[in-house]
């Protein structure tokens, strides 16, 4: 892809920025200290990463409406199986008001179109690759086998680029070439299909791009969308549903004075040399809080409960939502369900933290919120503009026939301490990579032709982990249990069956998990998507 005037002016901005801020806070701390555990505990930042600037007006907040993202109907579902065709390309769409930004989408929009399954019957995807550069699609949170979960290396190559690493421009000035050639790695030309078998708990998942070493930036331009699965007995609950069920998408970005989005990839075609520039290492905010694509937007609501799909899609921002009326109430936030389906029971939050990666599924209820009252959804973690996310303003009165039963679920896995076979430890930390920083697991950096574990299939394992920065830990087929956090027994909000952990500044987290589903080769990393590409991530070997 060539270069656009807007990238240039991104990294004047971002070259700007550095200016006012010295390196990134947390990661100069971390990294130029050499900073232990305790010391980053007594200290800990509330953010990871650098914000960037937008070079053009913003809207004020709660005014543009919330999109909600069109659902994708199959091209044909016969024979047992829904089949879907997306094409990835890039578009030119209207995200602020009045002005034009490109994007890379799937299917023409961003967030992308939206698949809705059902538990158990299996879906193909087909993505067509019409971007300029190769692509891999990830469905995050599905037990997918493993040559449909998006290995980073199983690229999809655009028509036109070579086929041959060596003959790959630029390539061989890299020092590490040898990490490209994954003699494992499945690629196609232009198209590939990906079946999800969906055999698994209902939930919210999404798709992104996986591709290894620009899986942040491909994110960052809208190579993101949801896919939800259902099943009989959750639809059986009598949770809020049809208009009163809304996927919020949330993430950051930052626009250009030309209206693209910024991001200082050290090569913005990303096509060869991965990496952002200083003070970005730590992970990329944005000024701007985008809920389902939109900027800051307004949904009008019956003053009546709903569920509210949550996903945290921003490669690095952390939130701390709450939710507030206009005479300065906070509303429950009752949480039904984890990032792998329904909780066994209800909990309520006042202030819900959200990591890169993570959804919750939520209850809110504005039956007590007076008709043309508005109840806003902030940012406890943002400041200034980052503090709004969106709003919800009460347009009538309604009945109401929806429930919160005290049971959600009863088939939650009850895994013991004394199940476990074995017991891993992982350091998430800063380090050396390439002869620069990186961001390794156990003191390495990402190498596909590594193995990093081993495990059987069926094996009930514990995983400590601890984190230097924030880290949000994500393990590729499977959903795990939080035991331990700090020492102490876990938060209200690690609750229920996860992929996704987040661990805060010097914390250790305790997991347990049963790896079944299939054999293959998977992947465990960091969702901080910067911190993905610079190297935290690592192989899982089901055998
Ligand atoms: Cu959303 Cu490998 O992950
Ligand atoms: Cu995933
Ligand atoms: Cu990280």
């Amino acid at each position: 892809m060539r270069e656009r005037p807007d990238d240039r002016s991104g990294w004047a901005l971002g070259m700007a920025r550095r200016q006012v801020l010295g390196i990134g806070g947390a990661l100069g701390l971390m990294a130029s200290t050499g900073l232990g555990t305790s010391a980053a505990l007594a200290r800990r930042p509330s953010v990871t990463g650098a914000e960037l600037r937008s070079a053009v007006p913003l809207p004020p907040a709660f005014q543009v409406p919330l999109p909600v993202p069109s659902v994708l109907a199959p091209v044909s579902a016969s024979g047992g199986a829904d089949r879907y065709e997306i094409i990835q390309r890039e578009v030119t769409a209207e995200i602020l008001p009045g002005i034009r930004t490109p994007l890379w989408t799937y299917g023409g929009a961003f967030p992308g179109p939206t698949i809705e399954s059902r538990r158990g019957r299996p879906v193909t995807v087909s993505h067509r690759n019409e971007l300029p550069v190769p692509t891999v699609v990830h469905l995050h949170g599905g037990r997918t086998p493993p040559a449909s979960d998006g290995y980073p290396t199983d690229l999809v190559l655009p028509a036109g680029w070579p086929e041959a690493v060596d003959d790959m421009p630029g390539m061989t000035n890299m020092p590490d070439m040898r990490r490209m050639l994954d003699p494992r790695a499945v690629r196609s030309r232009l198209r590939r299909d990906y079946t999800f078998p969906l055999d698994q708990r209902p939930t919210l998942l999404w798709y992104h791009d996986h591709r290894m070493d620009f899986t942040a930036p491909a994110i960052w331009r809208g190579l993101a969308g949801l896919h939800i699965v259902r099943d009989d007995a959750e639809d059986a609950l009598g949770l809020p549903a049809g208009r009163r069920e809304l996927p919020l998408m949330i993430a950051d970005r930052a626009f250009a004075a030309g209206g693209g989005l910024v991001y200082p990839a050290l090569d913005p075609g990303l096509r060869n040399r991965p990496g952002v520039r200083e003070p970005y290492l730590a992970g990329i905010l944005g000024d701007v809080i985008l809920v389902n694509g939109a900027p800051w937007p307004v949904h009008e609501v019956d003053a009546a409960r709903y569920r509210l799909r949550v996903l945290n899609a921003s490669n690095a921002r952390h939130y701390e939502l709450e939710a507030v009326t206009d005479d300065g109430r906070r509303l429950d936030l009752v949480q039904v369900g984890a990032d792998q389906g329904l909780l066994a029971m209800p909990v309520t939050h006042r202030l819900l933290p959200i990591a890169p990666a993570e959804r919750y599924d939520v209850i809110i209820d504005f039956v007590g919120v007076p008709v043309g009252g508005r109840v806003r959804i902030l940012n406890r973690l943002g400041s200034g503009r980052t503090r709004d996310v969106m709003a919800f303003r009460i347009a009538r009165k309604a009945t109401d026939d929806s429930r919160v039963p005290r049971t959600l679920s009863t088939d939650l896995p009850a895994w013991r301490r004394s199940d476990a076979v074995r017991v891993r430890d992982f350091a998430f930390r800063a380090g050396q990579m390439r002869g620069g920083h990186g961001w390794l697991i156990g003191g390495q950096p990402f190498d596909p032709t590594r193995s990093d574990v081993t495990t059987r299939l069926g094996d009930v394992e514990i995983w400590r982990l601890v984190a230097d920065v924030h880290h949000p830990v994500h393990l590729h087929l499977v959903g795990f249990q939080v035991l331990s956090r700090r020492g102490r027994p876990p938060l209200p909000h690690d609750a229920g069956l996860k992929d996704t952990v987040s661990l805060r500044p010097g914390e250790s987290v305790e997991i347990i998990t049963r790896f079944d589903g299939y054999r293959g080769r998977y992947l465990f990393h960091c969702h901080n998507a910067e911190h993905e590409d610079m190297g935290m991530m690592a192989n899982l070997e089901i055998i």
